[in-house]
């Protein structure tokens, strides 16, 4: 696929909006992503105000402007809010309704709750996708699950395993389960979830042949930036590796950059967007899941594409000009995901950058065995030769 700024031209010229001489942009979270985006912000002069868990948060280690406090504290974030120009996110775990409230009185809340929507409900984005009669895009076959009948009777006409999925609050694969009988289903479905009607949907165990994500920026005037496809390659439901541009044929990225396209402008979404797609063996192309905000997947624009999604995205929010999206030269990402015996990987780093040609990104995250600490990019002139350099980097970490 050929960058995405014919996409973003397509509704003519953008405009610099003129704003204030610095921008102030509220971040619900303060992990690795709102740790990048902070990197971008000093790029552009941006002040931005994360709303942290904790002093240990990566984005509060990076220097970031901080105030404690949880992210469903209606209080908080309307004073975050009211102190900014703009306020995003840099996680789903946040109060829907009372964004929606924000908004109502006059905060710039990016992107909106209803757009925000798709990333904190599975249920309802499978619905909302499905659902839209001749624009329908293929998902997975699903149905929310109320009890362990409905899951008996979906295995019925799909087969075993079957895949269950928490509605709210899953991420690097926590709160997706494959269950191969019904007493799986039993152990799982009475975890106790909280919250109205089905917090659970089933959906058919796929046989994947590849996994990508299409990231999309889009602006509040309607301008839209598209990025080449990422290849993603999980293990047991973690993101490990990316690659790009993922190797795909032309007439399927262009069919899931279309579908990307339309969903987001349908719901008015804004910011960086990333859609995950699979293709099975079979031959299908089935939406994933969103992320309204910077992806995993998108850490490899940092070296690999002239806007990174850090910048892409607060220049997205802040509705200034979007950035060419192109590829500078094929790149491969591995995330470094510490394990049992990871006490720190700071020690390690000088022997990773002996590997010519490799960026690394560390979180500065206190290691817990499947939490990714940070990454490692390498260019290369074709992916192959990406992938082993980045690889030989990221396993320097690991004894
Ligand atoms: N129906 C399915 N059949 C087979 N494998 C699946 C299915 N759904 C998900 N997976 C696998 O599990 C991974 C995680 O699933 P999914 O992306 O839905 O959840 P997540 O934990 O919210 O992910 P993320 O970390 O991207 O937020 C997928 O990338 C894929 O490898
Ligand atoms: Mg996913």
């Amino acid at each position: 696929m050929s960058s995405g700024v014919e996409a973003m031209v397509r509704d003519g010229d953008q405009r610099a909006a003129s704003s204030a001489p610095t921008a102030r942009v509220a971040m619900v979270g303060g992990g690795q992503l709102a740790r990048m985006t902070h990197q971008a912000a000093i790029d552009y002069g941006i002040e931005l105000h994360v709303l942290a868990q904790s002093t240990a948060d990566s984005a509060v280690s990076a220097g970031a402007r901080y105030t404690l406090g949880r992210a469903d504290d209606a209080g908080l974030l309307r004073r975050l809010a009211s102190d900014a120009d703009v306020t995003t996110f840099d996680h789903e775990l946040v109060p829907l309704d009372e964004l929606r409230a924000m908004a109502s009185e006059g905060c710039a809340i990016r992107p909106r709750a209803d757009a925000l929507v798709l990333g904190c409900d599975k249920l309802f984005a499978r619905e909302a996708v499905s659902g839209l009669g001749d624009h329908s895009v293929p998902v997975p076959a699903f149905v929310p699950v109320a009890g362990p009948a409905d899951v008996a009777a979906f295995a019925e006409r799909h087969g075993w395993p079957v895949v269950l999925k928490a509605r709210h609050g899953g991420y690097d694969g926590r709160g997706v389960v494959i269950a191969h009988d019904a007493a799986a289903v039993e152990r799982v479905l009475s975890t106790e979830r909280g919250g109205d009607g089905p917090q659970w949907v089933v959906e058919e165990h796929l046989d994947i042949a590849a996994e990508f994500a299409v990231l999309v920026a889009r602006s509040p005037s309607g301008y839209t930036a598209t990025y080449p496809p990422i290849g993603t390659l999980q293990v047991e439901g973690i993101c490990r590796e990316l690659t790009i541009p993922a190797d795909l044929p032309e007439e399927v990225v262009q069919q899931a950059a279309t579908w990307a396209r339309s969903i987001l402008e349908g719901v008015d979404a804004t910011g960086i967007v990333a859609v995950e797609y699979f293709v099975t063996d079979d031959g299908r192309l089935l939406l994933n899941e969103f992320a309204l905000r910077p992806h995993n997947s998108g850490h490899i624009t940092l070296e690999a594409c002239t806007t990174s999604q850090f910048h892409q995205h607060l220049r997205a929010v802040l509705d200034w000009p979007l950035g060419a999206t192109g590829l500078l030269r094929p790149a491969a990402t591995v995330n470094l995901i510490a394990d049992a015996a990871t006490t720190e990987l700071a020690s390690r780093l000088p022997l990773a950058l002996a590997v010519p040609d490799v960026h690394v990104h560390l979180y500065q995250k206190a290691p817990r065995p499947g939490r990714k600490v940070g990454h490692v990019t390498a260019l290369a002139d074709s992916v192959p030769e990406a992938l082993e350099r980045a690889r030989t980097a990221a396993d320097r970490f690991f004894g």
